[in-house]
């Protein structure tokens, strides 16, 4: 397996598997480090779609990040993070540095227009801009044919589809399945912050999630009763502060009264000082 840091070193190779036998792009795996189970299971979903050419970038993105978030205490374990990606099936790392991704006197930003500013984007002004564009830049430097992402951070998906769509950037987006915890919890490169209470108490946000999906099945589709459902199972958690709990389209992050297939519901909360989400799409 082989590091770059530099976007000529990526654009270099990736071109080289173009020539290949198949003339197929490569499998662009982004992620910010501090690897887990969750983004094993995507860099296995890229390398079994393009054996022998899967990038996994490794770029704690600065511009994503708000002032007062965890930029700086952000997990950073790159040894640790190159052996799973090798295991895994990664065939490149790609980790630049900052002044590599954003050159002296960067100007250019790409805004995601409204689905931004929903969600995650609410709480968190900013960090879909930061997300979209250095998302755009990975898959322009790694001309990718294929992109994986996780349900996880369905807002995040959704926001990088309008811009692949809008920007006719031809990388297809593969979103992935949550990985959890045996008992529930989604994995999250966040949960190192949780102390042990606090890491019984982000049950909170799986329990919800399940409430919501136990209900459906049950037959219930009205969303308020959905949403009073979860919020009556946040309760149970005083000390967990719930920053949103929303049912909405998964492709305009637009909020529906009523729960159909592929409708998104999603949680955020705050447990401690440790911001965490998850979500359920139904079937
Ligand atoms: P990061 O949080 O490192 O996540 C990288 C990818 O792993 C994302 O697509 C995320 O949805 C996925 N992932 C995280 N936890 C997961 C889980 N439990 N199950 C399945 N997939 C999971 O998301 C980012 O980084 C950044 O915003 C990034 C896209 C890299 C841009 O900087």
């Amino acid at each position: 397996m082989q590091i770059f840091t530099t976007v000529d070193e990526l654009r270099t190779w990736s071109r080289a598997q173009r020539c290949n036998e198949l003339g197929h792009g490569v499998a662009l795996v982004p992620t910010m480090g501090a690897l887990h189970a969750g983004h094993a299971s995507l860099i296995r979903a890229a390398a079994e779609a393009r054996p022998g050419c899967v990038a996994v970038t490794i770029f704690v993105n600065p511009t994503q990040f708000g002032p007062g978030e965890d930029y700086a205490r952000y997990p950073r374990t790159f040894k640790a993070d190159c052996a799973l990606a090798e295991r895994e099936g990664a065939t490149v790392i790609f980790s630049p540095s900052v002044e590599e991704m954003y050159p002296a006197g960067a100007s250019t930003f790409i805004e995601v227009e409204g689905l931004s500013e929903r969600l995650d984007g609410l709480s968190r002004p900013g960090h879909f801009r930061g997300v979209a564009t250095v998302v755009a830049k990975l898959m322009i430097a790694a001309e990718a044919d294929l992109a994986f992402f996780g349900q996880k951070d369905a807002a995040q998906v959704a926001v990088l589809r309008r811009m692949v769509a809008d920007l006719r950037l031809g990388t297809k987006i593969v979103v992935c399945p949550i990985v959890r915890e045996p008992d529930g919890l989604a994995l999250s490169s966040r949960n190192v912050y949780l102390s042990s209470q606090e890491r019984k108490q982000a049950l909170v946000l799986n329990r919800a999630i399940h409430r919501m999906e136990e209900m459906v099945a049950a037959g219930e589709r009205l969303g308020s009763t959905l949403i009073d459902a979860a919020r009556g199972v946040f309760a149970e958690e005083p000390d967990v502060r719930v920053d949103y709990i929303e049912l909405v389209d998964w492709e305009t992050l637009w909020p529906v009264l009523t729960a159909a297939p592929g409708t998104l519901f999603a949680v955020a909360a705050w447990v401690g000082s440790t911001r965490l989400i998850d979500n359920t799409v139904i079937s």
